[in-house]
């Protein structure tokens, strides 16, 4: 019988997308152990912007949630995303800490790593990956992973160009992540044919979301074109910005005659558990109820919803919504200047500001942003296409070069590990809180002080108990 099996995504993508990663992990404790037994590919449950979250948010140690998701999910894979030499931050990391993080995710509980560069430059992405396989137990997946976006540049051809190299460079399986939910049911089907005929029978894996309303169909097609896994939400916590329904899948591919592995029981009890969690938070409106719906304005632009909403909130700040069609006009402009990068953060926050500094002063790259010099400086990597040379030029003036390797080869050993040792001093207690500082220190530092008042508190409770 035709296998698909189905990843979920609440712990994660689901609840980053609908409600800005605000779900504590009390809130979910209770149906683990019943998720154990659900049938599923994987479960996403860390990486992407839970960490930041944890520490910024919730006051919950990012670690030990991980550490809990081990023990009560003893026999699913545990999945997160990593955004390659970003690690879970926006910057880039030098490789020991990089080695160093995806040793520690390991060793606390995480089994499939999905990595990703946000302009598909694969140097940016090998030292996390060699790091995987280092650390690796008999569980261990990596998962290749490439950012998809359309463009002249990106055809299907570099597609499966990309997917050969992710092959070759030793990942085990290949994740499709089309972040803005702009993929075509039709593009779904000469990707996934293509692919499939390329890297043989290893795992592909799609990952979508319902944001333009293009997703199920592209799901169908995406089956009927032999994809092996697909990215899904229990139902109450799918749809909008976030990822298909997974019930509605496990049904649609029972009429298939294709087995998804999953316990019809058990996914029905996932969703009635959360149904009252989400309940709480369009409540207290951590959920937006617009996030719940469709928007195809971004099949129009060929930009993701969140990058409009971000567009319209800074011209609003600014009075000057009267300049929204130009500066929607100007985003394809910038975006082929630069080559074309995907649209994913930073980058689409990167072209979204620029485009509107362009039309407001109403003269194009007059005023430059130090982030896009840093992209022409070639500090992000390479791009997708050749960048407008005139745009080096004003950059890096007419003999300028940019650079030609990743700027973490310029290797350190050990010094952003001193520097956080040193920092925290008495507050740090493992090898995790050192790398939760170099991720985010103000936030961990914070946490941590906390944390250190929170027990001195209960040990004079204690005493004074006794
Ligand atoms: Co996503």
């Amino acid at each position: 019988m035709k296998k698909v099996q189905l990843t979920e995504t609440v712990l994660r993508d689901a609840q980053q997308s609908l409600m800005a990663t605000r779900l504590p992990y009390s809130d979910y404790e209770g149906i683990l152990s019943d998720m154990d037994k659900a049938g599923y590919y994987s479960v996403e449950c860390w990486g992407g912007a839970t960490f930041d979250s944890c520490l910024r948010y919730l006051g919950e140690d990012p670690w030990e949630r991980l550490r809990n998701l081990r023990k009560n999910l003893p026999n699913t894979r545990l999945q997160m995303l990593l955004r390659g030499q970003n690690l879970l931050g926006y910057k880039h990391y030098h490789d020991d800490v990089v080695e160093k993080f995806i040793e520690l995710s390991i060793k606390n509980g995480i089994d499939v790593i999905r990595i990703f560069d946000a302009l598909n430059d694969f140097r940016n992405i090998e030292t996390a990956l060699n790091a995987t396989m280092k650390y690796a137990n008999e569980k261990t997946i990596a998962s290749g992973c490439i950012s998809y976006t359309q463009s002249p540049v990106h055809t299907v051809e570099k597609y499966i160009e990309m997917c050969r190299e992710l092959k070759n460079m030793g990942f085990q399986t290949i994740c499709l992540k089309d972040m803005a939910g702009t993929m075509s049911p039709y593009e779904a089907e000469h990707l996934i044919k293509g692919i499939k005929d390329a890297i043989g029978d290893m795992t592909l894996i799609l990952h979508t979301h319902c944001t333009t309303g293009m997703a199920y169909m592209t799901l169908t097609k995406a089956i009927e074109s032999g994809i092996d896994v697909i990215d899904c939400a229990t139902s109450c916590f799918s749809g909008g910005t976030s990822q298909p329904s997974t019930e509605t899948m496990f049904y649609a591919l029972q009429q298939y005659g294709i087995d998804s592995g999953l316990n019809e029981e058990i996914i029905n009890k996932v969703n009635d558990f959360f149904k009252p969690v989400k309940q709480k938070y369009i409540d207290n409106g951590q959920l937006n109820p617009k996030s719940l719906g469709t928007d195809a304005q971004a099949l129009v632009y060929k930009v993701p919803g969140g990058m409009l909403s971000n567009m319209i909130a800074n011209l609003t700040d600014m009075h000057a919504m009267d300049k929204f069609e130009d500066a929607l006009a100007e985003i394809p402009k910038v975006r082929a200047d630069m080559g074309y990068p995907p649209l994913v953060t930073p980058l689409s926050q990167m072209v979204g500001n620029q485009a509107v500094t362009n039309v407001l002063i109403g003269e194009r790259y007059k005023n430059i942003s130090k982030e896009i010099k840093n992209y022409i400086k070639g500090e992000y990597g390479i791009a997708p296409a050749p960048i407008n040379p005139e745009l080096i030029e004003k950059v890096l003036g007419a003999d300028g070069k940019a650079v030609d390797c990743r700027i973490e080869d310029q290797k350190r050993t050990g010094e952003d590990f001193t520097a956080a040792k040193n920092a925290l001093g008495d507050l740090c207690r493992s090898e995790e809180d050192i790398m939760s500082y170099i991720c985010y220190p103000d936030q961990t530092l914070k946490f941590l002080k906390d944390r250190k008042a929170k027990e001195e508190n209960e040990a004079v409770y204690t005493i004074t108990e006794m």
